[in-house]
């Protein structure tokens, strides 16, 4: 597929997702997630494709937020609208992948850049990177997930605080709140984030899908998340990475998993 705002590069198991719009900071518009969107369903659907990491281009952004220009004159319903779709086409599609998603945040990631990040299984930045939720300058709060994620991964009155200031916090205050797991130089970021792919992918897709999808129960309202792990880990003894798992190690092998 050829897209227009992003860039795909599959090698190695990996695809790297860079979304490409620098002289706008990389910000979204509502063509930059449809084209992400379909290019985060083509990689999951790709069983080569075992990681995904998510880049902005340029050594300024990851993404400056949502493309304001686009919604500036929106009416209550559209804005509600925005919000949903935004949601269910991107940002909770993201989070609830079968592929595990990796966000290099290697500049701005500020209102939907961030809530994008944090809809990435895991996080690592750069050292001149800076992150916010800037929306209630705007006159508005996120609606990308924002307010729900943000205190999921830095607690309640961090989030509250984020929010509140609309401020930005550099990479090493993010690495203190749990909000990025590394910090790493612009140069090195890209290739660190490699790194940890390479160890992800020595394991079993198909075990880390069920951890994805246990742990991300822990988050769902309504749902006992210790019986998702229970049904999960149950479901694993039904695979043949099961199999090649433990007859690798009874052998004293490294395991070869098929992914099935
Ligand atoms: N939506 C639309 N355009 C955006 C944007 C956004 N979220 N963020 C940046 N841009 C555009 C700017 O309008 C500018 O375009 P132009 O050159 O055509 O005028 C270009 O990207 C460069 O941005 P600029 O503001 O000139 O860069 P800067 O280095 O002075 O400032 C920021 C960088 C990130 C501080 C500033 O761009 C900013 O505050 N952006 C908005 C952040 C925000 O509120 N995001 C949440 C949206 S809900």
């Amino acid at each position: 597929m050829t897209y227009e705002n992003i860039l795909v590069n599959t090698e190695n198991n990996l695809a790297t997702i860079t979304i490409n719009r620098p002289s706008k900071l990389n910000a979204l518009n509502k063509a930059t997630i449809k084209e992400l969107r379909d290019a985060f369903e083509e990689a999951d659907f790709d069983k080569r494709i075992k990681v995904i990491i998510l880049t902005g281009s340029g050594e300024k952004a990851f993404v400056a937020g949502a493309d304001i220009s686009e919604f500036a004159d929106f009416s209550e319903e559209e804005g509600g609208k925005l919000a949903a779709q935004g949601q269910a086409l991107l940002f909770d599609f993201v989070a609830n992948l079968s592929t595990p998603v990796i966000a290099a945040i290697n500049g701005f990631a500020l209102g939907g850049g961030l809530e994008l990040a944090m809809s990435a299984h895991f996080r690592i930045a750069s050292d001149n990177a800076k992150m916010g939720l800037p929306e209630v300058s705007l006159g508005v709060i996120p609606g990308y997930g924002g307010t729900q994620r943000l205190p999921q991964l830095i607690g309640k009155g961090r989030a509250m605080e984020m929010v509140m200031t609309a401020g930005m916090i550099d990479a090493h205050k993010a690495l203190e709140y749990g909000l990025v797991n590394h910090v790493t130089t612009p140069e090195e970021l890209i290739s660190f984030a490699e790194g940890i792919a390479t160890k992800i992918l020595k394991n079993s897709s198909v075990a880390i899908a069920g951890a994805i999808r246990a742990i991300n129960a822990n988050y769902e309202d309504g749902v006992d998340g210790f019986q998702k792990e229970i049904e999960e880990f149950g479901n694993c003894f039904g695979t043949a990475d099961f199999k090649e798992g433990t007859t690798a190690f009874l052998e004293k092998r490294k395991a070869d998993f098929p992914g099935e």
